[in-house]
């Protein structure tokens, strides 16, 4: 690496203050490469994976188009069955969209709700609640499971493992996501809301009928820094180590 350095070679013959020099210019250079690929947030992997947090409330700014590329190309990365990539997302930034997807998941949330046994006052103030979130969220990213190139199994049982190896890949596409979010310093929020009524979101946002939204993940400038949850200590994680 150094010997095929076009600077070095060129000074070759230089004394020994001038290589010291030319050596620490090199390094430099070196470094500044190679911080360009760091993460922009958190100046180390872990520090960006313990930094991550979950935003429910945004700015009233808009996100670049850029950065909202950027993060689906986070996804594009993700691990999936076979290298199929069984997601696909849809992308809501006009509030237009995001009211009729908020009225139209709405009566599903009120029937559930309700079903649940729910005095009306909490269902409504609940309701407004999600409401609100989704109409005050800048960009809001809908990953959706496709499963139409998956394997097709005779029995029911490894067709349904592999619908489960598609959810699971899934969840990596949006970890994905939300950590390259951070990383542009933005946050993202997670609302499971689209899983209880895929049909519903397909229907209104005139989808391909093979998608089945999964979760919406709201993406934009953190209005304030929210509480983390604690995390259980690792040593209850491990269920066994050998
Ligand atoms: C599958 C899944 C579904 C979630 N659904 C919701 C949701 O509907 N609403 C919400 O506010 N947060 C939701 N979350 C976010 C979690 O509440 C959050 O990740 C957790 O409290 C830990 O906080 P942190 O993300 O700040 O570390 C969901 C997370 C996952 C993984």
């Amino acid at each position: 690496m150094w010997a095929s350095s076009p600077f070095l070679l060129r000074n070759a013959r230089k004394g020994r203050r001038y290589w010291k020099k030319a050596i620490y210019t090199y390094m430099v250079i070196q470094t500044n490469q190679r911080a360009v690929t760091l993460p922009a947030r958190a100046k180390t992997l872990s520090a960006l994976l313990q930094g991550r947090r979950s935003v429910r409330q945004f700015q009233d700014r808009a996100v670049d188009r850029k950065l909202i590329e950027e993060i689906l190309e986070a996804a594009r990365w993700a691990p999936s069955p076979h290298g199929r990539q069984p997601w696909r997302f849809a992308v809501l930034t006009r509030p237009e969209l995001k009211t009729l997807l908020a009225d139209r998941m709405g009566e599903t949330w009120q029937r559930n709700l309700e079903m649940d046994g729910q005095e009306s006052e909490i269902v409504k103030i609940r309701l407004e609640k999600s409401r609100q979130r989704i109409l005050k969220a800048p960009v809001i990213i809908i990953p959706c499971l496709y499963l139409e190139e998956l394997d097709r199994y005779p029995d029911e049982r490894r067709q349904a493992d592999e619908t489960a190896m598609a959810i699971q890949s899934t969840g990596a596409a949006i970890q994905n996501m939300l950590l390259m979010a951070y990383d542009l310093g933005l946050d993202a929020g997670w609302m499971c809301a689209p899983l209880f009524c895929p049909e519903v979101v397909v229907d209104a946002l005139e989808l391909d009928t093979h998608l089945i939204p999964q979760a919406m993940i709201t993406v934009g400038y953190a209005a304030a820094d929210p509480k983390r949850r604690d995390r259980l200590p690792l040593s209850s994680l491990i269920a066994r180590f050998d």
